[in-house]
């Protein structure tokens, strides 16, 4: 066997060799498009997923998620109705900071710039001129459910 010869059959040897390498690579799972994320709560059948107790609802004054289906969650109890619950993308729609319960005032305040909202996210007093967007949200039993979307 020459010297070419020899070379030749080592680059196709080499290049057999790492092939598996390659396409273990190009297989993997731990890409992101094929794994879920672990920490986030499976949702129900229907959509909705658990956020929390109706007693901690109830102690608290409110449900704040920091990520919920990517975006952070507040969810009160209806002050007309507490056997329904209600819940809103926890953004004021002014400029995007975050909403408090006022239990006493009966309306979802932003520290920001004064904006505040009735509980059921309708713009109460400015700056603000949008509703906090909303959430579909039911109790079952003690649970708060809340469907993203
Ligand atoms: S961000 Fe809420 S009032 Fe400005």
């Amino acid at each position: 066997m020459d010297r070419r010869t020899f070379l030749s059959w080592v680059g196709v040897g080499t290049l057999a060799s790492s092939l598996p390498v390659v396409l273990a690579a190009c297989t993997s799972s731990d890409s992101p498009e094929a794994s879920t994320p672990e920490s986030s709560p499976a949702a129900n059948a229907d959509g909705f997923t658990e956020v929390g107790k109706l007693a901690d609802l109830e102690s608290a004054g409110s449900i704040v998620q920091e990520d919920f289906a990517g975006a952070p969650l507040i969810v009160i109890l209806n002050p007309e109705d507490k056997t329904q619950v209600v819940a809103f993308k926890n953004k004021c729609s002014h400029q995007q900071c975050p909403v408090d319960w006022n239990a006493e005032g009966g309306t979802l305040d932003c520290g920001c710039h004064g904006s505040k909202f009735k509980a059921d996210g309708t713009v109460a007093n400015g700056p603000a001129k949008d509703p906090l967007p909303t959430y579909e949200a039911k109790l079952e039993g003690d649970t708060v459910l809340v469907k993203a979307g």
